[in-house]
């Protein structure tokens, strides 16, 4: 694996999730793989979960990690080809990606959407930019459009929690938005549809108000439901996740609070296993009495994405 920046890079989802959970019970099982190399962190934008699980994750590995936040200590970057740049931008891509890819052995990028222009984002203009340039092996750590280590993450719990349910053979996963005071990129949920019909073992439904329709190109063939408890019906997962619009592009119609999940609603399901990326705005997208009642695993499932990154940075290191 050279990059990972989608799906598209990955041969296989069940590789990296079984390599995953083999890291979970023995984090130092490939401690000299990346020894004397470097690893550089770039946050346009900012993190918690992915910043420290990458960090970790490299470090279990023998990488050195290096972070800096381009955002709040480096030069403005230009991105557009043949930009003059007589503007605020200081630095080209050209010019600075090569000299980063002199100092690491990959470079790993957190950038988020404008939510301004469509086409703009939805170009990944800015992480192509950096793998056009760079010369070395690149990971997203989210991208305008797309989430793939939270995806790959998100896969490692769900398999982990079907490991202690033998009874569940095709479980039935939920996708459902939920409010926000602000418009949210699209980027995880559109991930968690890419990598689950792709991964290609679930009984998939996606739920959202009418006009929160995400782009075709990720939930092709997944069943989308406007009407959140019908969706919930038996369901063995639910991810719960706020986006903005996509066709009307960058909108939040609707705050309705009746999107949020209860525990009423989750007496509909299958003892559903609840989930959601976080950082989370409690009692707005998900209420205390289900972030701290027994439905939820976002712990868990944050606690993985030390595994996930591990993983996908081991695939790197030893190809
Ligand atoms: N889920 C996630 O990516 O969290 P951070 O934004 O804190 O990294």
């Amino acid at each position: 694996m050279k990059n990972f920046i989608s799906i598209a890079d990955v041969p296989s989802i069940d590789h990296l999730v079984t390599q995953a959970l083999g890291y979970k019970k023995n984090p130092y099982a490939d401690k000299t793989l990346g020894q004397g190399k470097k690893i550089g962190l770039l946050f346009l934008n900012p993190s918690l979960r992915t910043r420290f699980s990458t960090q970790v994750a490299a470090l279990n590995l023998g990488l050195e990690p290096l972070v800096f936040n381009v955002d709040k200590e480096g030069w403005a970057l230009e991105f557009e080809e043949e930009a003059i740049m007589s503007g605020n931008t200081v630095e080209h891509i050209k010019d600075a990606a090569p000299v980063l890819g002199k100092y690491f052995d990959i470079l790993c990028i957190r950038t988020f959407p404008s939510l301004k222009n469509r086409e703009d984002d939805y170009s990944e203009l800015y992480i192509t930019q950096f793998v056009k340039y760079a010369g070395i092996p690149v990971v997203s750590l989210e991208s305008a459009t797309l989430h793939p280590l939270q995806s790959l993450t998100d896969i490692i719990t769900i398999t982990e929690c079907l490991q202690n349910s033998p009874g569940i053979a095709k479980p039935k996963i939920v996708l459902t938005w939920a409010p926000h005071v602000k418009p949210l990129p699209q980027c995880v949920a559109n991930s968690f549809a890419q990598w689950i019909n792709a991964w290609g073992k679930a009984d998939f439904v996606i739920t959202h108000p009418e006009d929160y329709d995400l782009d075709p190109r990720f939930t092709k063939g997944t069943r989308i439901l406007h009407n959140q408890d019908a969706a919930l019906k038996d369901a063995d997962f639910v991810y719960v996740k706020n986006w903005s619009t996509y066709k009307d592009y960058g909108k939040m119609y609707t705050n309705d609070p009746e999107w949020m999940l209860s525990n009423e609603q989750l007496l509909l399901t299958n003892q559903a296993k609840v989930m959601h990326c976080l950082p989370v705005r409690r009692n707005v997208e998900l209420s205390d009495e289900v972030l701290d009642g027994p439905h939820s695993i976002v712990t868990q499932q944050a606690g993985n994405r030390v595994w996930a990154a591990q993983s996908v940075l081991s695939e790197i290191l030893k190809s």
